[in-house]
C-alpha cells in the first residue's frame, strides 16, 4: 500500500505526501497505521545523493506492501557547532522531493525549525554519554547531543517501527542504536552500507564544497582504510601502520584521527571484528570515513 501522494502526469511515479508539520505527518500515516502497516524512517538533512538513495532502497527491501517509507528532511541547528556550516549547508527541497518521488517514498516529513523547536533550543536534550566524547565528540563536543535529540524527536514524531542510518556516520549509528536500547525506544535501527564515488571517496553532502584537487586528495582517506584492511591478518599494529603510511603521503590533508576500535567503539580486540575510523580536513571540508575489518583474517576472506 502507498500511504498516498499525487500521481505525476504521464508517468506511474507518485509524488510523496509532503508533511510540513507533525499534524500533517500523522494524517499522512493514518491510512498505513489503520491497516496495520509498519513505518520505516530514513532521517536526512536533505541535499539527497546516492548514499541517501541506498538507505531508502534498504528501507524498501525490508518493508512489506502495507508499510510506508518516510524520509525526513531537516537541517538540525542543534548538531552544528558555532564555527560550523549551518548557514551554508546545502538545502535543495525541490530536488530532494524529485529524488523521493523517483524512489517511491511515501511521505516526506520536512518540518521547519519552528515546528521542531517551537520554543527555541529545547531545555531537555539527550545526553550521549561517554561514547559521545570520543572520536568525533572530541572535536565536536556538542554534536551528538544535537543529533540524538533531533533523532529522538523524529522517532517521537514519525513513530517508526524501523529506521535506516548510514554506516558512513558510524559513531552516529552506534549512538543511535544505543539510545534506542537504553531509552527503550520501540524502533529497530538498521545500518546501510556506505556508498562511494569511483576512487573510493564516501558520498557526503559536504563533498560539493571540494574542488577537483581536494576531491583527489580526499581519496587518500579510503585508500588508507583499504591499506589498513589489507593488513588485517597481521594484527592491529600493522593495520594502523599501513593506514598511517598512506595518510603520511597525503601531506596537504590535515589528519584529525585514525583509530582502530571494536565494532561498539571500545578497545579493539586482539582478533576478530573491529572498526577502523578516520577523520581529516581537506581544504574547507572535514571528512570522516570508516570500514569494518576482521583482525587476524585477510581482508578478502568472507565471514
Ligand atoms: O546523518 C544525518 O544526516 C543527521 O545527523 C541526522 C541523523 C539526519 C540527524 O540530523
Amino acid at each position: 500500500m502507498r500511504a498516498g501522494g499525487t500521481p505525476v502526469a504521464g508517468s506511474d511515479v507518485r509524488r510523496p505526501v509532503l508533511a510540513r508539520t507533525r499534524a500533517e505527518l500523522t494524517d499522512a500515516l493514518e491510512a498505513c497505521r489503520a491497516r496495520g502497516g509498519r513505518v520505516g524512517l530514513v532521517a536526512t538533512m536533505g541535499a539527497l545523493h546516492a548514499g541517501h538513495v541506498s538507505l531508502v532502497r534498504k528501507a524498501h527491501e525490508v518493508r512489506a506492501v502495507e508499510d510506508a517509507v518516510v524520509v525526513s528532511i531537516f537541517v538540525n541547528p542543534l548538531q552544528f557547532g558555532p564555527e560550523e556550516d549551518l548557514a551554508s549547508y546545502p538545502r535543495s527541497l525541490d530536488a530532494d522531493l524529485e529524488v523521493c518521488a523517483a524512489e517511491r517514498v511515501d511521505v516526506v516529513f520536512a518540518p521547519g525549525s519552528a515546528e521542531m523547536y517551537p520554543e527555541g533550543e529545547p531545555l531537555v536534550t539527550v545526553e550521549p554519554g561517554p561514547l559521545g566524547e570520543i572520536l568525533e565528540g572530541r572535536v565536536r563536543p556538542t554534536h551528538f547531543r544535537g543529533v540524538l535529540t533531533v533523532v529522538a524527536k523524529l522517532f517521537g514524531s514519525v513513530r517508526p517501527d524501523f529506521a535506516v542510518f548510514g554506516e558512513k556516520d558510524y559513531q552516529q549509528l552506534v549512538l543511535i542504536r544505543q539510545m534506542a536500547v537504553d531509552l527503550a525506544m520501540q524502533v529497530e535501527v538498521m545500518a546501510g552500507e556506505t556508498v562511494r564515488e569511483i576512487g573510493g571517496l564516501a558520498l557526503s553532502s559536504r563533498n560539493e564544497y571540494l574542488d577537483d584537487d581536494q576531491r583527489a586528495l580526499a581519496r587518500a582517506l579510503w585508500q588508507a582504510l583499504r591499506a589498513g584492511a589489507d593488513a588485517a591478518d597481521r594484527g592491529a599494529e600493522d593495520v594502523l601502520a599501513a593506514a598511517r603510511g598512506v595518510l603520511a603521503e597525503a601531506t596537504a590533508l590535515e589528519l584529525d584521527y585514525l583509530e582502530l576500535t571494536s565494532p561498539a567503539l571500545g578497545a579493539p580486540p586482539a582478533s576478530g571484528a573491529a572498526r577502523l575510523l578516520v577523520a581529516a580536513r581537506v581544504g574547507p571540508v572535514r571528512l570522516i570515513d570508516n570500514t569494518g575489518i576482521v583482525l587476524g583474517r585477510p581482508a578478502d576472506q568472507p565471514d
